[in-house]
């Protein structure tokens, strides 16, 4: 697995570009909006907390990066019908897509799988992955109208290779990775680049909620890891189409 994490964007790089970030409102999706709105892109923020959204908007606004767009939508109750809209709304405001930052996710319960319960279970693979799914699927039209366009899916370090008590997040981050395969075998060719990224260890709630008992500033920061995320999503990557990436290098 590569690891770009000394990777320097030059100030420009996602200039003119339309990017949609799940999960926008907080954590790594919220540094992944403002990084990519300060290197030049419009970002589109999606989310279902309308209030953190717009705490992100004016943060964006006030760097005097583009006008973002914010796009409310709970993943967890969201229906083909949502994900449709989604894409009408975007092909009406920007009429393409150049980018697109799969985040969003939870983490279900941290229990080994026979005492798991199987609803949690659903709703853990309804927004880390059927979301993902539905909303690659509206979303595919408007990404080949791109000149060039980057589909990054994020994973983690257990869907890519199995763990005790990870069960429904595990199993959704591994069924990411075969998606993403399988789009970057289908799209082969083409002018969409479809890739997986691991974003490691990070000092976020979520990590918390995995690690209570972890000190958090032992662990990089949001800002820490985007490089890796400009270079993905970037004129950089253009020719790396169906790979996973880390976002971190490896513990030594
Ligand atoms: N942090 C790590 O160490 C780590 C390691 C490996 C992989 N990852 C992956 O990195 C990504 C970001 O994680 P993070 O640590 O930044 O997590 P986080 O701080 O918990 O943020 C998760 C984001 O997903 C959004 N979200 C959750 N449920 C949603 C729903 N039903 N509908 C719409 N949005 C929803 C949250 O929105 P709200 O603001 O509304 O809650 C929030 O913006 C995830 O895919 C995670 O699996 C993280």
């Amino acid at each position: 697995m590569t690891c770009h994490i000394d990777y320097q964007a030059p100030d420009g790089l996602l200039e003119g570009k339309i990017v949609l970030i799940s999960g926008a409102s907080a954590g790594i999706g919220r540094a992944a909006a403002m990084s990519y709105a300060r290197h030049g892109a419009t970002v589109i923020l999606l989310g279902r907390s309308v209030s953190r959204l717009e705490g992100v908007y004016d943060a964006i606004e006030a760097m005097g990066a583009p006008q973002p767009a914010i796009f409310p939508l709970n993943l967890e109750s969201a229906t083909s019908q949502d994900y449709r809209a989604v894409a009408a709304k975007l092909e009406k405001e920007f009429g393409r897509l150049d980018g697109l930052l799969h985040n969003a996710s939870i983490l279900g319960e941290r229990v080994a799988v026979e005492a798991y319960d199987p609803e949690l279970w659903a709703k853990v693979m309804q927004v880390n992955f059927t979301a993902t799914l539905g909303l690659t699927q509206v979303l595919l039209p408007l990404l080949e109208r791109s000149a060039s366009a980057s589909v990054i899916f994020t994973s983690s370090s257990v869907g890519r290779r199995g763990r005790a008590n990870w069960g429904a997040y595990s199993t959704s981050k591994f069924a990411t990775e075969g998606l993403m395969q399988i789009l970057a075998d289908e799209h082969q060719g083409s002018a969409i680049r479809f890739n997986s990224l691991n974003p490691g260890a990070t000092r976020t709630v979520m990590r918390q909620s995995a690690y209570p008992d972890e000190d958090p500033r032992v662990l990089r920061t949001p800002e820490e890891i985007m490089p890796t995320y400009l270079w993905l999503m970037g004129p950089d990557s253009e020719s790396v189409n169906g790979q996973a990436f880390d976002a971190q290098p490896p513990k030594t």
